[in-house]
């Protein structure tokens, strides 16, 4: 099996923990490091809860590094009203035994990069650590073979405002400077096909079945961070159940092919009331070289068998045929 060299920049976050959660137990990743950026939740809090989620996957090998404090240019805005003070939905988890969280997230990124031949990363934050490493060493992305996104919008409206994401509205200069300057193609993972991603109440009752059939502890421990996340779902949205947006990047990465998008110049809004929101040129009116892979359609049903099947370690085709009853039901 072909393994790839992966860095995960995160702002663990409830969903960014599930990401994590499915990059580390699927083989076909070899997850160099994990960096951390202030987010959900600041970087230096984020650190501490990746440290959790690699404890409860056993994966204490793998080194967390604490990436920016701040934005580039302007006030940090968490979303802690979202995934709880704590960032883990203030479900009580236990700090990890050991670990620590080591500084110079931005310098981890560069000396990856520029060690090993070919690198992915998958970033499920606002885009400050990328974009710092990009102003700092633009050479070293030379070695950058895939970039995955999760963030903005096209067609879907916004979570911030009317029309941003909340990691591109967070760092509006950073994901501007990074959609600018890669040099290569962005896969966006956006709202679009994100919020098709939901953790509905009885996919994590499914979750505890398979927990007692398996001995695991999985749909435990996710349903114990989800809690606060169901909770804002329903009072902000009305939806029961919550959306998890980071895991669909995660899977993107494993199998392309359960999303569909096309290519695009993309160019992030900085100022006024649109900060923050990704301008996807779908009908090339600028007449610009694409710099960026827009998903827009996913499988839902694909993305949950995927999911579990790596997080209980079986096959897909023993959880399709629940989830195909489950999903024809809530449908
Ligand atoms: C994104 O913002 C965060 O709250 C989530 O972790 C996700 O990365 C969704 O807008
Ligand atoms: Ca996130």
């Amino acid at each position: 099996m072909e393994r790839r060299t992966v860095i995960i920049d995160c702002d663990p976050g409830i969903d960014d923990s599930l990401a994590l959660m499915l990059a580390l137990a699927s083989p076909e990743l070899d997850v160099a490091g994990i960096t951390t950026v202030s987010g959900n939740v600041p970087s230096d809090q984020g650190g501490k809860n990746a440290l959790k989620i690699l404890e409860f996957m056993g994966r204490m090998d793998i080194p967390v590094y604490q990436g920016a404090k701040v934005p580039l240019k302007r006030e940090y805005i968490s979303a802690q009203d979202t995934h709880g003070e704590d960032g883990l939905g203030e479900a009580g988890i236990k700090e990890a035994e050991g670990g620590k969280v080591l500084p110079d997230g931005v310098e981890f990124i560069l000396d990856t990069l520029r060690r090993e031949k070919q690198v992915w990363i998958i970033a499920i934050g606002p885009l400050t650590n990328i974009a710092l490493a990009l102003e700092k060493d633009r050479d070293a992305f030379k070695t950058l073979e895939m970039f995955i996104s999760m963030g903005g919008s096209d067609k879907s409206h916004g979570n911030c405002s009317p029309v941003a994401e909340y990691n591109y509205w967070c760092d509006p200069d950073g994901a501007a400077f990074v959609y600018e300057n890669l040099g290569r193609p962005i896969h966006m993972v956006g709202l679009d096909v994100t919020r098709k991603i939901v953790l509905t109440p009885n996919i994590l009752e499914y979750m505890k079945v398979l927990d007692k059939e398996t001995g695991k502890r999985v749909g435990a421990f996710v349903e114990a961070i989800t809690r606060y996340y169901f909770d804002f779902h329903w009072a902000q949205e009305r939806v029961i159940g919550c959306v998890i947006n980071d895991p669909l990047a995660v899977a993107y990465s494993l199998k392309p092919g359960l999303c569909g998008g096309f290519a695009a110049y993309t160019a992030v809004e900085t100022e006024g009331i649109s900060k923050g929101q990704s301008v996807v040129d779908r009908m090339n009116i600028w007449g610009k070289t694409p710099n960026s892979y827009i998903l827009d359609q996913v499988d839902e049903a694909g993305f949950f068998a995927l999911f579990l099947s790596r997080l209980y370690g079986c096959e897909e085709e023993k959880i399709r045929p629940v989830l195909r009853q489950i999903m024809v039901s809530e449908s």
